[in-house]
């Protein structure tokens, strides 16, 4: 591990997708070797870290979400001993490597789900023991075939959910933590963690009194989901986490507004910050978002990842500029999705789809050239969107790019100085004082009056504040 420890706090963390990231073989799936080999792209955008959606054995019923070997690397990507190399190569560039570690549920193909069948819950009845829903919709339990008896599963059938009260799993778990850690990894993203314990009791959720503010499944949305998620004991089991990690970075996927985080903080040292990622992109609901997301002492912002509408095709390309801005200056951390810095939009996905959740069609590869050759030699898993319109090659060096947009934000953002203060400001302009700076976006089609002062940075050459851009003045 790279010192100091909190290296993480006002960083900025590139989550790669390894499939489409870039592919070293020619089969068209990305790799390790691949990620390994353009690092230096990451290093020439100035960010800390990179996240690895997972890399481990899997059969794909949620793309590497559902594990079937925790310690391993599947053979699609590589091996252990190039995870070492990339490892090895990310610190030598100064980057710190989180994996992401899918701690609430395994594949159904994991061994444990035979051999250890005590390490998941079961229905202590005959048929689903409760009303629970799964996330992608459907009851969120189904009989195992080969025993007759029917399992948890909070996100697709093939993922039994863990079960976290069982001080074996969790034995092992912490294992699991320790083999990463010993090969060197910085830290790790924890997946849908809000789920980790449930009801002792399997009591039924009460049907939903108010609206939930993130997406949900319709089904699962008229359910208040006091038992199936985010328990109170959820912290004591999270612990065991927090002591096999050590100092190491520990980000919770905690699918909660903020105002529910805070004490998820206990254990963890950033929670998401997934307002950003569900607010419209108006200046108000922006606004509130921003207060009410930063009274948490420490978040990731984040605007777009493998789960949800690319920032380009949810925000507009117009508005791209003046988001990487907002992300990039907002004080915390900062979450990139790949491609964000290009401009990368929703692709059409594949037919038949590879994702039953809809997601494939923000999972198109990076466009690192013109030719779509620069992702794979080969047939890619999923077609390039648009490499012709933008790729990294075209974007780099060319001052008017994203890219180099991108790439300024991250050095200016270790400049701005301590302290935040939302400002009020004309309608549809979210103003915000960073230290001895301030930060102006108009997010709407109209100019706006630009803040006082000395300009470090605008996203555009008109004078002002202009329909969709961003500025930065030293006060
Ligand atoms: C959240 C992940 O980001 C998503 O891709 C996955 O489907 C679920 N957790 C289940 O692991």
């Amino acid at each position: 591990m790279l010192a100091p420890a909190m290296w993480w706090r006002d960083a900025v963390v590139y989550q790669v997708y390894p499939r489409s990231f870039q592919d070293s073989d020619g089969d068209g799936v990305g790799d390790l070797r691949g990620i390994a080999e353009r690092l230096e792209h990451l290093a020439y955008l100035g960010v800390d870290a990179l996240w690895l959606s997972p890399i481990y054995p899997s059969p794909l019923a949620d793309f590497g979400y559902d594990v079937s070997d925790y310690t391993d690397v599947d053979p699609r990507f590589g091996m252990l001993s190039e995870l070492d190399a990339l490892v090895a190569s990310a610190h030598g560039l100064g980057l710190r490597v989180l994996l992401d570690f899918v701690l609430c549920h395994t594949s159904i193909e994991h061994p444990w789900f035979r051999e250890h069948p005590d390490r998941y819950i079961w229905s202590p009845v005959d048929g689903p023991p409760n009303n629970w829903v799964a996330a992608f919709g459907g009851p969120a339990w189904s009989r195992d075939e080969r025993s007759g008896r029917w399992y948890l599963h909070s996100f697709y059938p093939e993922q039994p959910d863990l079960d976290w009260r069982n001080p074996e799993l969790v034995e092992a778990m912490k294992g699991v933590v320790r083999f990463w850690l010993e090969r060197g990894v910085d830290g790790f993203r924890l997946d849908a963690v809000n789920l980790i314990l449930k009801d002792a009791e399997l009591r039924d959720d009460p049907p939903a009194t108010g609206e939930f503010p993130f997406p949900r499944a319709a089904e699962s949305a008229t359910l208040e989901h006091v038992y199936s998620d985010n328990r109170p004991d959820a912290i004591q089991a999270l612990r065991a986490v927090r002591a096999a990690a050590g100092d190491a970075l520990l980000v919770g996927e905690v699918y909660l507004p903020t105002s529910q985080c805070a004490r998820w903080l206990e254990v963890l040292d950033l929670v998401f910050g997934f307002e950003l990622l569900f607010t419209p992109w108006e200046g108000e609901p922006l606004r509130a978002a921003i207060d009410r997301a930063v009274t948490l002492e420490r978040v990731a912002w984040v605007m777009s990842n493998h789960d949800f509408d690319r920032l380009a095709t949810r925000v507009g390309a117009e508005n791209l500029r003046a988001a990487a801005v907002l992300l990039l200056t907002l004080p915390g951390t900062a979450f990139v999705y790949q491609g964000d810095e290009i401009g990368l939009a929703n692709g059409p996905g594949h037919e038949p789809p590879f994702d039953r959740a809809g997601r494939d069609r923000l999972r198109h590869p990076m466009q690192w050239d013109a030719s779509a050759r620069g992702f794979t030699t080969g047939e890619p898993w999923l077609q390039l969107v648009d490499p012709q319109e933008r790729n990294v090659e075209s974007q780099r060096g060319d001052p008017g790019s994203l890219l180099e947009l991108y790439r300024r934000l991250t050095a200016l953002r270790r400049t701005l100085g301590e302290g935040f203060r939302l400002l009020d400001a004309e309608p549809g302009v979210v103003a915000f004082e960073r230290g001895a700076h301030t930060v102006a976006v108009n997010t709407t089609a109209e100019p706006r009056t630009a803040p006082r002062g000395e300009i470090v940075l605008a996203t555009h050459a008109e004078t002002g504040l202009p329909p969709h851009a961003a500025v930065i003045v030293r006060n």
